[in-house]
């Protein structure tokens, strides 16, 4: 993979200055002590750090065991429930502290404290089992970012069943796929959320979703988000049921965590892969939980007495991770917000961040981007004073961090972009706020304990410094680290593990971990991520496989073939564009060309929407059937194109670009 197939990023490839951290920030750091990446160099005993974070109902006895790669597991013995690590353990010293602030989009709030979140998760857990659901039931939830999300999954985990959320922005069909794959017999919904000032009926999709598996699904539990119910939502008798009935009968109940094995199941996150068909990323409780409160409390530098607001969707890893299992485990008062960052007025963010005097504010480069599109001027009535601050999700650009450091933080917060994937449970790399300076574009360090590498194509370490960019991989395991694709043992270790191990050994040092990105490392030891090197783009912070659009696309009856390739977008990251083969003596149309657009929309999402749809007369093939999209790319993004020799037809791009470029 040369640079020059990265133009975009050449920007980023220029050196950058260094911004240390402010010292008033170092002064207050949960870590300041340099020493502790020795600490983790101990391995794996100095991933018992973060183990001790959280409460064992018994103490583990191994702390790794790799005696069967790539299923690795962490803390084997022990036994826990997250559940209660994340609500009943804070009750005593915490019990009137707040642990969600959140504020609805037409401006309706709730201050949920750790007590009443522990009546919430009981009450819940009661009402999940009165319906059924036993340990180990797979329950899909189609949540929006309202406040009973987090209740219903700790409440999952209380009973031991692991959850599996889908995005509330999902159509029917994407949450039709996952509750499949996932043999969910149960889905908990809501009849309607907000959205830029409008009421949106959410259960249709759920009903959809349900109708279309013909009876997998017997229970739907219904939350409500106003007293009444939205006037168009239909319940199904015999299958549907408002939670707000059952809680009637169940106010007060207490239900026992139940202690899980640490390598028990706590959920299932579906996440896009190479191929079309969604995956289920398997995360067990007690590696993942230890992980995600060690890296709460180091990384996002969280203490008791600050305001943090993680500004994510819960429906993604990255809510999962760092704003419920992470900081409700080391007992922190978060805030949440229901809806869209401009409604009423794009200075609703910076008036939330006032409000609730927030200390330390996590987001993604796309919003920071959308922040700066918009102006500094939405910023400057509001008096708030972050930090610490964060980006997830995409490579940030030099530019739009310092706008950021400049404009959000003042100039006086520390800020850390993290690099992690759905895979990896929590943030693998990235610097620790107080210890490293920050460099505008680079995602940092890796994290105490982790051993990332960047390879060449045959799996040979590419040196720090040397400017060549490869494949991002990691070289140990972590207690981060997913169980397996759910089902599909075969799968993961294809995915993920196949291209850098040697897959006969029984020894970890043999198993190298392939992320699916791009990165380069700097002599400094800073990394660059710069994209994903398989068909999977990133769009506004979200993963979307290039085979899953294609999917949808092809079920257009006018279109024979169809192939989807990622297009620099300057405030999304990327979009996909389009290029499609219509059946025989089928005229390209303006109409076909709304089809296919709304085929992605109803059936992944309004995220997925394609940026351009190309009519083409023949897709880049190569010889051996398999459709060159980096050819598409190049020309998606006016490159110059790389070698076709091994297509079928090396004049097939050029083609393609003639027709896209004339028009
Ligand atoms: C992919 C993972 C982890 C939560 C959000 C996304 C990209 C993630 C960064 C970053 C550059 C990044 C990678 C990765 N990515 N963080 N800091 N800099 N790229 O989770 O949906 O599992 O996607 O997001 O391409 O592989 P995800």
């Amino acid at each position: 993979m040369s640079q020059e197939e990265s133009p975009t990023f050449e920007a980023r490839l220029s050196e950058q200055e260094y911004y240390r951290p402010p010292p008033a920030f170092i002064g207050q750091a949960n870590v300041s002590d340099p020493d502790i990446y020795n600490r983790f160099d101990e391995y794996p005993e100095g991933f018992e750090e973060y183990a001790e974070l959280v409460d064992w109902d018994e103490r583990w006895d191994t702390i790794l065991d790799a005696s069967d790669p790539p299923f690795f597991s962490w803390f084997g013995g022990g036994k826990l429930n997250a559940s209660y690590n994340c609500v009943d353990r804070h009750l005593e010293e915490y019990g009137d502290k707040t642990a969600f602030v959140w504020e609805g989009e037409p401006g309706d709030t709730r201050r949920i404290a750790y007590q009443d979140l522990y009546h919430r998760v009981n009450e819940v857990a009661a009402v999940l089992q009165s319906v059924g659901v036993e340990e180990d039931d797979v329950v899909t939830l189609h949540l929006p970012m309202v406040p009973e999300l987090p209740i219903t999954m700790l409440a999952c985990a209380r009973i031991g069943a692991p959850h599996s959320e889908v995005f509330g922005g999902f159509t029917a069909p994407a949450l039709a796929n996952r509750l499949e794959d996932a043999n969910s017999r149960y889905l908990v919904t809501i009849d309607g959320y907000y959205r830029r000032g409008e009421f949106l009926d959410h259960k249709r999709k759920a009903d959809a979703a349900v109708e279309e598996l013909e009876g997998d699904v017997d229970t739907v539990l219904v939350w409500t988000r106003e007293d009444e119910l939205h006037p168009d939502t239909n319940m199904v008798d015999g299958r549907d049921v408002l939670v707000a009935d059952l809680l009637d009968d169940h106010r007060g109940d207490h239900i026992d965590p139940v202690s899980r094995n640490a390598s028990d199941t706590l959920f299932l996150m579906y996440t896009s892969g190479t191929t079309g068909k969604p995956k289920g990323a398997q995360h067990g409780t007690g590696g993942y939980l230890s992980y995600v409160a060690g890296t709460s409390k180091y990384l996002f530098d969280i203490h008791p007495t600050d305001t943090y607001w993680c500004f994510a969707d819960i429906g993604w890893i990255t809510g999962h991770s760092y704003i419920v299992y992470g900081p409700l485990a080391i007992g922190t008062s978060s805030v949440m917000y229901e809806g869209a960052p401009d409604h009423p007025h794009k200075g609703r963010v910076w008036e939330i961040a006032e409000r609730y005097d927030v200390d330390i504010f996590h987001t993604s480069p796309t919003a920071v981007r959308m922040f700066m599109r918009w102006g500094e001027e939405y910023l400057e009535p509001y008096d708030f004073n972050f930090k610490h601050m964060t980006t997830v999700g995409e490579p940030i650009q030099p530019e739009v961090w310092r706008w950021y450091y400049t404009y959000v933080g003042h100039e006086t917060a520390v800020i850390v972009d993290t690099w992690w994937q759905t895979e990896t449970g929590g943030v693998v790399i990235s610097n620790l706020p107080a210890l490293d300076d920050m460099k505008p574009g680079s995602v940092g360090r890796a994290m105490p304990g982790i051993k990332p590498a960047i390879f060449d194509e045959e799996g040979n370490e590419i040196e720090a410094g040397s400017g060549n960019a490869g494949y991002l991989v990691l070289t140990r395991p972590w207690p981060g680290i997913l169980q397996t694709l759910y089902g599909d043992d075969e799968r993961y270790i294809s995915e993920y593990w196949e291209e850098f191990s040697d897959t006969e050994s029984d020894d970890w040092r043999d198993w190298v971990y392939k992320a699916g990105d791009s990165a380069v490392q700097a002599a400094d030891g800073y990394y660059r991520v710069m994209g994903r090197v398989d068909d999977v783009m990133n769009v506004a912070g979200h993963r979307l496989g290039s085979m899953e659009l294609e999917s949808v696309i092809v079920e257009v009856p006018e279109v024979s073939e169809a192939a989807v390739a990622a297009r620099d977008h300057p405030q999304k990251g990327e979009v996909p564009d389009v290029y499609a083969v219509l059946m025989e003596g089928i005229e390209p149309s303006e109409s076909i060309r709304e089809e296919v657009v709304s085929a992605v929309e109803t059936e992944i999402g309004k995220f997925a929407r394609p940026e351009n749809v190309e009519f083409v007369n023949a897709l880049p093939y190569t010889r051996s059937g398999k459709i060159m999209r980096r050819l598409l790319g190049e020309i998606s993004n006016d490159r110059s194109l790389s070698d076709t020799t091994t297509l079928e037809d090396p004049d097939v791009p050029e083609r393609i670009r003639e027709q896209v470029h004339v028009s």
